[in-house]
């Protein structure tokens, strides 16, 4: 049994028996992808993706997803959906759970996916903020979990920016045992509140260095991410200089377990963050990752979304209502 959350905002108060159950859906409808046994528990549900920042991987995940799922998916922007803009967040989050069943933001402001969070009657995800990246890190785990990896015994090495990525890192480590080793460069740390709960919450520890040949040695992970997160691009000449050290290059790689593996949400700064030899070579499972992140999703959306009866929105309500009063519903 597991306790299921309404929303996927963090994972920091996630159930670990939920995000195991999460892995093994997304292998079989992995194991049943393209085939007539695919199952459509999503036929009739509509997601309204909010992105007010690029995406690959997230964008087609989510879509391609619900197409597999036997739902639709609609592309919402800033322009409709923001903290400050038409109409206030708790009026967009009452319109859209009467019309939708499921509410994916990708976005810069935490805030805004809170609270989406809090009045929307129907789910929302997090698809990246300025704070976290969720997806990516259940994606990440599904990917080791998949390679027969102990998520309670890796050591997990984080070399570059303390950014949303490492953020959602830390949260897991709070679910599992691995323990995390992050080697940052002064001034670019983690969010020093979260690194305290993380930490004094974590199974498997989590320590902090400025030196990545600490941070890698032995280590079983090596994770990497762009020194310039979405943003922050006026930042990144001077990011440049300040992350000189911090390249995962083979040099880097040797320090780790024999058996280690390269891991990166991309997109990659090529010839920044790590080299083409790194990301190109044997021990990198980016590309996993990626698809990865596809396949976990759509057990995350049947997982909030279906199985159950439809929620009723408070938009939904009010209309439903209002159809009573008319004698048609
Ligand atoms: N890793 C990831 O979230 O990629 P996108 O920014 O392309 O969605
Ligand atoms: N830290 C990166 C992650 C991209 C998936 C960013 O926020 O741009």
């Amino acid at each position: 049994m597991h306790s299921q959350p309404r929303h996927l905002i963090d994972l920091m108060h996630m159930d670990r028996a939920f995000v195991l159950e999460l892995f093994a859906e997304a292998d079989r409808l992995r194991a049943v992808r393209g085939t007539p046994r695919a199952p459509k528990p999503l036929a009739g549900r509509t997601a309204a993706l909010v992105f007010h920042k690029p995406s690959l991987r997230t964008r087609v995940s989510f879509t391609v997803g619900m197409h597999e799922l036997g739902g639709d998916a609609i592309d919402l922007g800033a322009t409709e959906v923001s903290e400050h803009g038409r109409e206030s967040v708790a009026d967009v989050s009452h319109v859209l759970s009467g019309m939708c069943d499921l509410i994916v933001v990708r976005t810069f402001s935490h805030t805004l996916v809170q609270k989406l969070g809090e009045h929307c009657s129907v789910p929302v995800i997090n698809a990246l903020t300025d704070h976290s990246h969720p997806c990516q890190i259940l994606a990440d785990l599904y990917t080791l979990w998949r390679m027969g990896r102990d998520l309670d015994t890796l050591q997990i090495a984080w070399v570059g920016d303390g950014n949303n990525v490492l953020h959602s890192w830390m949260e897991a480590a709070t679910l599992f045992g691995f323990s995390l080793r992050v080697a940052v460069p002064d001034g670019f740390e983690p969010d020093g509140g979260l690194f305290i709960e993380a930490e004094s919450k974590s199974k498997g520890g989590i320590r902090r260095t400025r030196d990545p040949h600490e941070a890698v040695r032995g280590a079983d992970v090596v994770y990497t991410d762009t020194w310039t997160s979405m943003g922050q691009e006026a930042e990144s000449d001077w990011r440049r200089v300040a992350f000189a050290g911090y390249t995962v290059d083979e040099k880097l790689m040797a320090l780790a377990a024999p058996d280690a593996s390269f891991m990166h949400c991309l997109p990659a700064h090529r010839g920044e963050e790590v080299t083409d030899a790194v990301i190109d070579g044997p021990q990198s499972v980016v590309i996993e990752e990626a698809e990865n992140r596809l396949h976990l999703q759509k057990a995350l959306m049947v997982a909030l979304v279906g199985g159950g009866t439809r929620r009723t929105g408070r938009g939904r309500r009010a209309a439903g209502d209002r159809l009573e009063a008319m004698g048609v519903a």
